[in-house]
Formats: C-alpha cells, structure tokens, sequence
C-alpha cells in the first residue's frame, strides 16, 4: 500500500510518500517521496513562528509541495490507499490548513483519510535512516522514550506498540524553545538550536586549553535532583540573562568573546538533565531501548553524549534515533505513524479536527 502524509504542525510544509510491501513475514518500507519546504526564513525576521504568517505560507505552498511529492515518487495518478494528516499537537492555525488540505484530497481522490499526532510521528522517525528503504527492527518493549523539540519536551515510557505513558514533561518551557530564546539573547538568529550548536563547537574545538581552564561560566542544571520526571528549562533562560546582564556591566567591550562559552555551558546544562532524567528512567522500568527524537535530537553533542552514556550505564542497551535530516519536522515520520495507527484501526470517518494540545 501506499500512503501520503501532510504535516503543517509548525513551520515547514511537508508532504512525503511512504509504500509498505509485505513479502512472506516481512514488511518492507520504502519512502518514495520526501519534500520539506522550510518557512525558517520567513520567521526568522522575526525571532520565532508567527502564526497567521505559517498559515498564510502553508496555504500557498501545499499545492506546491504536493506536486513535487507525486513527481519524485513518480506517481502521475494519485494512486496511494491512504492519506495522512497531522491534527496536533501545534499551532492550530496552521494545523488547519493540513486537514483542510488533507480532506479536500481524500474527498476529490475517494480515499480515506487519518489524524495522526504529530509526537508520535517524531517517535516513528527512529526508523527513518539515511537509506530510503527500510525495515523495522525487532525491539523490546518497554521502551524510554525522550521526545525533544522546539514546543514539547518529553519522556514517554512506551509500553507497547502504539501504547503510551506520560512520565514527565516540562512545565515552561521546552528544550528547544529554550535554545530559541538563548540565541535570541545572544544575537545569534532564528533557529537557536543549530546556531547555539555551532558557537558551543567553535568553543570546545578552538579555544586555548588556558581558556577553557579559565571557565567561569557557570549554570544550573534545573531540577536533575527532582525525584520527578519533569523539566524546567524557564530559570536556565534566565540565569543566561543575568550572566548576560554582569559580564555587560563589567565589560560591555569584551562580552561578545564570552558569547561561545555561554554557549557551551547553555548547551552542556540542558543535555545534563535531559541524559539525566532519561537514564534514570530507563532503570526504574528497567528497559534497554532508549529513543531519542525531535528537533533537538540534531544535537550532535547530545546524540554522542547519551549514546555514550547508554552504552555505559544499561547493559546490552539499544539506542534508537532518527538520522538527522529526519530529526526536525517531515511528513515521512507522519505517513509511517500512520501506517501502523492504520493497521490497528482502519479509518472510516472524516471528522478530523486540529487540536493544539493534542497529547500522545
Ligand atoms: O521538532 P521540531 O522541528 O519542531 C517542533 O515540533 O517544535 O523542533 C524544532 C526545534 C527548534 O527549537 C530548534 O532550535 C531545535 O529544534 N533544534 C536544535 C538543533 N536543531 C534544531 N536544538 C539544539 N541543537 C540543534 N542542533
Ligand atoms: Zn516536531
């Protein structure tokens, strides 16, 4: 079967199509189109996502997309069985223009039609390798899930396929909205999470060994001693500002050298607390399979860093994440989801709403 999915959560238009072949017990995937089409620069003027301007742009460029998608999997008729669409969790005016989207195809094509939410999508995405054909590999259940993005951070103990339980989530702001708003601080543009990503690396790999010695930035790991599962990330943010706010004050001329180990020690306290809770999860449910997902999971040093630490703290570990251009949003993440919501239970209705808050 074929299915096409459309995901219009946040600011990227994507439309992706994903074909399923079954041969004896097994079950092939195949991505047969992939197209992303990025707002990123539209908002960046404006240090973040605007929604009216998201749904604005989605709308006009949804035709556009959907024409690339049907001629790089070259398909000239419209012959998939399934169309797929992300109802939440996002901003909803821009989740609408998806559905609306989505139900004008299935009606004019006669084909069903499915919601899928959006974090789920990011948790399938660990399938999604740089090879577009693929197969999923066997794993145990339970698994530890850390879905980290620019509007969720969270950490799901997956108890079963498509069975989920909500262990701790943050209570402001979310770890990539946190990497927004730290560049912002330092002037370093819109998206925060690759910028920041980039001056932490400068740091580490060229600054003298005297310098980096000289250390004195230092920041809070906020609730890693919390016997919760939750996050915080909003006093991090401003434990920046302050720092930011006395280096200006007793050096205005040279604060923009201290920029890159703010950066580094920004970075290094959110991967801290992030590897922190997740581990220590994964031994209360004594699981072996960590997954890691979401926007912030392009992170290369939290990618190296947790793979290290999973490999030496839980025994015969797997550690499941996405290749990294499947990290951010994508509609392929949204079309596998699908496929597996699908199976357990075929759609027959349309009544498909967005839901900003939708929780998985
Ligand atoms: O999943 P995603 O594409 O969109 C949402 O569903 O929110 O995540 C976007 C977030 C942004 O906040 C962006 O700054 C962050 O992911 N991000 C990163 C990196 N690349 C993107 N954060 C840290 N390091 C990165 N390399
Ligand atoms: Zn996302």
């Amino acid at each position: 079967m074929k299915i096409l999915a459309i995901e219009t959560s946040c600011d990227e238009t994507a439309i992706a199509i994903l074909e399923i072949k079954k041969t004896g017990s097994k079950t092939g995937f195949r991505i047969l189109s992939n197209i992303v089409s990025s707002q990123m620069k539209l908002h960046a003027k404006w240090g973040g996502v605007v929604p009216s301007l998201a749904k604005r742009e989605h709308i006009k460029n949804l035709p556009i997309v959907l024409k690339k998608a049907l001629k790089e999997a070259d398909l000239l008729k419209p012959n998939v069985n399934l169309i797929a669409v992300t109802n939440g969790p996002g901003l909803e005016p821009a989740l609408w223009t998806g559905i609306n989207f989505a139900k004008e195809l299935a009606e004019k094509w006669g084909k069903p039609l499915i919601g899928v939410n959006h974090l789920e999508g990011h948790l399938f995405s660990v399938f999604l390798k740089e090879n577009r054909e693929f197969q999923i590999s066997n794993f145990q259940f339970p698994i530890i899930a850390l879905l980290v993005s620019g509007g969720h951070t969270q950490l799901v103990l997956v108890k079963d396929l498509l069975k989920y339980k909500i262990l701790g989530e943050t209570r402001d702001d979310a770890a990539g909205e946190a990497f927004d708003k730290v560049a912002r601080m330092l002037n370093l543009g819109y998206p925060g999470g690759p910028a920041i990503a980039k001056t932490a690396f400068q740091y580490k790999v060229f600054a003298r060994p005297e310098v980096l010695r000289r250390q004195k930035i230092e920041l809070p790991r906020p609730m890693i001693n919390s016997k919760d599962y939750d996050f915080s990330f909003s006093g991090l943010k401003t434990a920046v500002l302050y720092k930011v706010k006395e280096l200006e004050k007793s050096d205005a001329s040279s604060f923009r050298l201290h920029v890159p180990e703010i950066c580094a020690e920004f970075q290094q306290a959110v991967i801290d607390v992030l590897i922190s809770k997740t581990l220590r999860a994964a031994k209360e449910y004594k699981t072996k399979t960590i997954i890691l997902a979401g926007g912030v999971a392009a992170n290369k040093e939290l990618r190296s860093q947790m793979k290290k630490t999973v490999q030496k703290s839980i025994n015969a570990s797997c550690f499941m994440l996405p290749a990294s251009k499947y990290t951010g949003d994508n509609a392929a993440m949204i079309a596998l989801a699908a496929y597996f919501r699908y199976k357990k239970m075929p759609v027959k209705k349309r009544a498909i709403k967005a839901q900003g808050n939708l929780k998985i």
